[in-house]
């Protein structure tokens, strides 16, 4: 018979202790401990629970081929798609469509015929229907279940068997595994152990939903990241459209595949070609502007940096700054005043990345800066020109990842001139590199008559 013990686990971290203590010795919060009941799993055999062994050359491998999710977005940042039996959790901050894009997969893999279950833990079934019905026609295999009993959706994975179950989300759950409250570490614990279980034992997919939680609060996905086969996660600019899945872990297939999707009032549309939309309003010729090749995950994207240098007399300067790291525009400020000659205490400096993209590494530092020096000397760098390399506290260029891939896609989208770190390596034949290893040979690399005059 199974019984019942006690430990004493951290609400913050999830460490487990044997006795209470007043502070976590796992993350160092105080009076973070409360008690928790766990049922002991019965020891020795239990002779209905032994299985027979089988011989590996007899199990039929096709029962692990992924199935697609009928959406090539997805399907190809999984490798293929959803593998029957998996445990995927898809994370993202509330808001950012992964009811949506969930709604999406359901209905394409539903409409091919096979039974696909929504949980619906976070909303009515009517709401969901109504979103279901806004992205197309509801296919009848469609089914949803509105329960936050982990047994019961375990138990009704069992019956139903279906293809997939997509539980919208793992943080409403409540399993009798523990007795701790809907939403915390040890219930999303137990909730997802109780689930995989269950998809595992029936050859269920089991997609999880799981809300990034701001900071201090308990329970984020993070703590089911083990746990899971897969791990989606699912982001986007605050101000942009633009939405971006990638698998951060996988073990059927690939992490590298990005997936850009545009959110729409038909629901989340395949992006095939970002670059173009960040690139789209692009006035040549305007002083201040540099090309900048960035990475989202692998994937490189090409988006315009705008600066505008405002002097200011009789106060200290401001800096305004969108889409880049502040601390890191400041050290750039930092470096050009002292190894350039570029005074930017004395002006307002706005920075912002066009089209909401998000400039947030290192790679980025040089055009920032040579975009800085264009505004100061009112003078565009020619619109064939991308920029990348980080700039060192010395005012040295440093190498910057996967520069290779970023010069192939700044040449496929039109740019005929990089200028990059003096280690880079070749780029496609065609795209000229002006190569720099400081950032006043980079800054003397835009002189007037390689400056457009438009
Ligand atoms: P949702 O999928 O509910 O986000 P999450 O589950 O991650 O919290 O969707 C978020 C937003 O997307 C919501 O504000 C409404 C909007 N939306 C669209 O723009 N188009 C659509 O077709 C749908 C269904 C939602
Ligand atoms: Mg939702």
């Amino acid at each position: 018979m199974a019984k019942n013990r006690k430990v004493y686990v951290c609400r913050a971290c999830g460490a487990q202790f044997p006795s209470w203590t007043g502070r976590c010795g796992g993350c160092q919060e105080w009076a973070s401990i409360g008690e928790v009941a766990i049922r002991e799993p019965t020891v020795g055999v239990d002779a209905d629970r032994t299985r027979a062994t089988q011989p590996l050359v007899a199990v039929d491998p096709d029962l692990a081929l992924p199935f697609p999710v009928g959406f090539d977005e997805v399907d190809r940042v999984l490798g293929g798609g959803l593998t029957p039996g998996s445990a995927t959790l898809l994370a993202g901050e509330p808001g950012i469509g992964k009811s949506t894009l969930t709604t999406q997969m359901a209905m394409s893999v539903a409409a091919a015929g096979a039974s696909v279950i929504l949980v619906t833990g976070e909303e009515a079934p009517a709401q969901v229907a109504a979103r279901a019905a806004r992205l197309g026609s509801i296919p009848s295999a469609l089914l949803v279940v509105d329960d936050t009993s982990t047994a019961v959706v375990a138990a009704t994975m069992a019956e139903t068997k279906p293809q997939m179950i997509i539980v919208d989300s793992i943080q409403t759950l409540r399993s009798d595994w523990v007795d701790s409250a809907p939403g915390s570490v040890n219930q999303v614990k137990a909730s997802a152990a109780q689930l995989i279980d269950a998809a595992k034992g029936h050859g269920v997919s089991l997609l999880m939903i799981g809300h990034v939680t701001k900071e201090g609060s308990v329970a984020g996905p993070r703590v089911l990241e083990h746990m899971v086969d897969t791990v989606l996660t699912f982001d986007g600019g605050r101000h942009s459209e633009l939405r971006f899945l990638r698998a951060t872990k996988h073990r059927f297939g690939p992490t590298s595949e990005l997936g850009i999707f545009d959110m729409t009032s038909d629901g989340l549309v395949a992006v095939p070609d970002p670059s173009l939309r960040y690139l789209a309003d692009r006035r040549e010729s305007m002083p201040g502007s540099v090309v900048v090749p960035f990475l989202v995950g692998r994937r490189p994207l090409l988006a315009e940096l705008q600066t505008l240098v405002q002097p200011v007399q009789g106060r200290a300067g401001q800096s305004s700054v969108q889409g880049f790291d502040g601390k890191r525009q400041a050290m750039v400020a930092a470096v050009m005043g002292t190894h350039a000659g570029y005074r930017l205490s004395s002006a307002d400096v706005f920075v912002s990345v066009v089209g909401g993209a998000k400039l947030d590494e290192p790679a980025g530092d040089l055009g920032l800066a040579i975009a800085l020096a264009s505004a100061v000397d009112a003078t565009p760098v020619p619109a064939d020109v991308v920029v990348c390399g980080e700039i060192g506290l010395g005012g040295e260029v440093r190498s910057v990842p996967l520069i290779t891939e970023r010069l192939h896609e700044s040449y496929r989208l039109g740019f005929r001139t990089a200028i990059v770190p003096r280690s880079a390596p070749d780029g496609p034949t065609g795209l000229r590199l002006l190569r720099a290893g400081t950032l006043a040979e980079a800054l003397s690399l835009v002189p007037p008559q390689l400056r457009s005059t438009g």
